[in-house]
């Protein structure tokens, strides 16, 4: 069974989705972290693959950049592929000063410039919010495994290279942790069709010092965020099986 954007079977995904940004992570993750790890999906080039973790079974598959790119393949993988839980693991912009380089943002919510939810034809504004048991599991095993960890809003922007040099401190003001370009069109998606979602983060720049992070640095990060999203994934997958 193919959908416009994955070439893969129903049974190919496991009911939990680890998602970064660039297919390159994705592969990362699964040469590093997974065991028996199979090519699932490589339609231009988004390469999603399965394995195990620890016994359980666990997909990494990634987004592209942006709010449409992730959304596709958020709705394809919820509504044909049989998949319960997606956790983004990319990188963010930090935007608040308690906010440091290498700490990891939770996205609570994921404040948004996007016209994505239009399409609902809501006569207010949809709080497009992370799923609370995966949050909650994320700040957990987050805390006990040391790691410099923030919960609150994102801002899911459709723009990266914005001609207004004071939106950055528009939205601080209001107190957004970081910015990002995917988490909001990821939890509407999980919202509309009764899913889950959440988006775990590590801030690679800072918007308000200007600093940034080494490669290496990013690649260290990234892996401790990938060891929390799959120990998060491993907790779902237990609950699932309560069911
Ligand atoms: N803007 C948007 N997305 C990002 C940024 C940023 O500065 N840093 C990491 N992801």
């Amino acid at each position: 069974m193919a959908t416009p954007h994955i070439a893969a079977e129903k049974g190919d995904f496991a009911k939990t989705v680890l998602m970064p940004g660039d297919p390159l992570r994705a592969k990362f993750i699964a040469e590093n972290f997974l065991e028996n790890a199979v090519l699932v999906n490589n339609v231009r080039g988004i390469q999603g693959y399965t394995g195990e973790y620890r016994g359980k079974k666990v997909s990494v598959m990634a987004s592209g950049m942006g709010m449409p790119s992730i959304s596709i393949y958020a709705y394809e993988l919820y509504n044909f592929f049989g998949v319960e839980n997606i956790i983004r693991v990319g990188t963010a912009g930090g935007m608040n000063k308690d906010v440091h380089l290498r700490d990891i943002v939770l996205g609570q919510g994921a404040c948004t410039d996007t016209n994505f939810a239009l399409q609902y034809g809501l006569n207010g504004n949809l709080c497009p919010i992370a799923d609370f048991s995966l949050l909650k599991k994320a700040y957990d095993i987050g805390n006990e495994m040391g790691l410099s960890i923030h919960v609150g809003n994102l801002y899911s922007t459709d723009v990266f290279y914005n001609d207004d040099s004071t939106n950055t401190e528009k939205w601080s003001k209001l107190g957004v942790l970081a910015v990002e370009m995917e988490a909001a069109a990821l939890y509407m998606t999980a919202q509309r069709f009764g899913k889950k979602a959440l988006a775990i983060c590590t801030v690679s720049d800072h918007l308000l010092t200007g600093e940034s992070t080494s490669a290496e640095e990013r690649q260290t990060t990234f892996t401790d965020m990938m060891k929390l999203a799959l120990e998060v994934a491993l907790t779902s997958s237990f609950s699932e099986k309560k069911k």
